[in-house]
């Protein structure tokens, strides 16, 4: 049994194997799998072969195994054509030259500007609302994280200095990812593509500009690309601090979006959960939110874990082996991809207690499950593992936290599922009625200091 390769789960067509139920139903596919096979199967992909793994003890070896003999850029290879070449799409040597960058962004003190530009964003968002009405959740956020990447990475003057136009052309270069064509063809999505990216480029190279000449005058994304030296002492060309930018939005944008959606759909749909939520917010929310309230929302960061579990926006992760790796009883040989998988790895029985059950109290200390840093994998793991996870989870705080602070929100949506979008999941339509909550004395000054700028 020892060089076995993973049995192959049932239901595969003659040449496309499972592509077809892979774009459908990829959910439906792993969980059969599961069933079938138990924690490691195979599928196919026309020619190419594909193991499924699932629990926290093969997602380790996934993990630690990146850059070693899994190859992660490959499973990046449709981002190049759209984005370009830099941190995981590009080559080990370079991420890791690049990898201080990422360092220098997201290191904790600069997460207090981050969760100020939240703070921002989200009161204009609240305060453009009016007293009540009728909106769509999921589009809203995605505009609302759009506002905060503009003001967290580029300051207080984003809109008129990206344009506005920049989100277009984004989702144009998003909307031209594909797995499957030669991203070369002269099709109208790919033409499109290569228009938005020379505007993008150009609307950034003038931002660069900018700051190279006024230096003093900025401490934004921009500058700590521009004045941040690579492992190798050099620093970033122009043309890279783009892509960087770009592939910095790709990670980050349309992943908030979807789960921070799914976090309010789901609270709106458990009124128990929502009502400690509501109980904690009247109790820790006042003034603005700082570093010091985040820490006091501890229902809000454990709906936003269950949220990660059950509906996450990178519910897979793909890389291809460079040479035979043991997983368990099987050889998985050179040549095949290896995917994690949300769908399985985050309902087992032995790690989550009734694992189809939101149930956010399941991450607080007395029960304490799902520790094991891999058994959930919505943010990936190992030295890849997300570098936003913390401005994500803390983005999506604030959104919920001054949103239920400042409204009684009512979910108007029955069916809501999952989308697959090009860069990540996100909830279909979820309609809510709103209407602002009585302010107290407190809350209205609250909201003159938060409102400032
Ligand atoms: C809910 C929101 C988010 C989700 C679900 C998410 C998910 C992920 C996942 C699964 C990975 C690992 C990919 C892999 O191993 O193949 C990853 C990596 C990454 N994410 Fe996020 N992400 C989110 C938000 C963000 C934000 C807001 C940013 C930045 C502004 C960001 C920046 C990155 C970067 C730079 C990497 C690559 C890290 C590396 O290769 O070292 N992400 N993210």
């Amino acid at each position: 049994m020892a060089n076995a390769v993973p049995p192959m789960v049932s239901g595969g067509m003659p040449v496309l194997g499972h592509v077809v139920e892979m774009l459908r139903d990829r959910d439906g596919l792993f969980k059969r799998g599961y069933a079938e096979h138990g924690d490691l199967f195979s599928i196919k992909l026309a020619s190419q072969m594909v193991a499924v793994i699932t629990g926290a003890e093969h997602n380790r070896l996934f993990y630690t195994e990146t850059d070693k003999t899994l190859n992660m850029q490959d499973g990046y290879a449709f981002l190049k054509a759209s984005i370009g070449e830099v941190l995981f799409t590009s080559s080990p040597e370079d991420y890791y030259n690049q990898r201080p960058l990422l360092q220098e962004i997201f290191k904790r003190e600069r997460m207090v500007g981050y969760v100020e530009a939240m703070n921002v964003e989200v009161q204009r968002w609240l305060d453009s609302l009016g007293d009540s009405g009728e909106i769509d959740i999921t589009k809203e956020m995605l505009r609302l994280t759009q506002y905060v990447a503009g003001r967290a990475f580029i300051g207080s003057r984003y809109a008129e200095e990206l344009g506005e136009g920049f989100w277009q052309e984004y989702t144009a270069i998003s909307a031209s990812l594909d797995f499957v064509l030669p991203p070369n063809l002269p099709l109208p999505k790919f033409i499109r593509r290569d228009r938005a990216k020379q505007k993008i480029t150009a609307t950034l190279t003038k931002i660069i500009e900018e700051r190279r000449q006024h230096p003093d005058q900025y401490d934004d994304l921009i500058t700590i690309l521009l004045t941040t030296p690579l492992k190798d002492g050099t620093f970033l060309p122009d043309e890279m601090i783009v892509t960087l930018f770009m592939g910095l939005i790709f990670a980050g944008h349309e992943t908030t979006a979807g789960q921070a959606a799914w976090l309010i759909a789901l609270l709106l749909q458990h009124p128990d959960t929502l009502a400690r939520v509501q109980t904690e917010i009247d109790q820790h929310v006042v003034q603005h939110i700082d570093g010091h309230v985040l820490r006091s929302l501890e229902h809000i960061y454990w709906a936003i874990d269950e949220t990660t579990r059950l509906r996450p926006s990178a519910d897979t992760q793909i890389r291809t082996l460079e040479a035979p790796l043991q997983f368990g009883a099987y050889e998985i040989p050179a040549g095949w991809r290896v995917m994690v998988s949300g769908a399985t790895s985050h309902y087992l029985p032995e790690t989550f207690a009734d694992p189809e059950q939101f149930d956010p109290l399941r991450y607080s200390p007395e029960r304490a499950e799902g520790k094991n840093p891999f058994a959930i994998i919505g943010f990936g793991g190992g030295v890849h593992k997300c570098t936003g996870m913390n401005f994500a989870k803390n983005e999506m705080a604030v959104i919920t936290a001054l949103l239920f602070q400042q409204f009684d929100v009512e979910l108007l949506s029955r069916d809501i599922h999952v989308v697959s979008g090009n860069g990540a999941n996100h909830p279909s339509e979820v309609r809510v009625y709103y209407k602002r909550r009585a302010r107290t004395d407190a809350a209205n000054h609250a909201y003159a200091v938060g409102s400032v700028e």
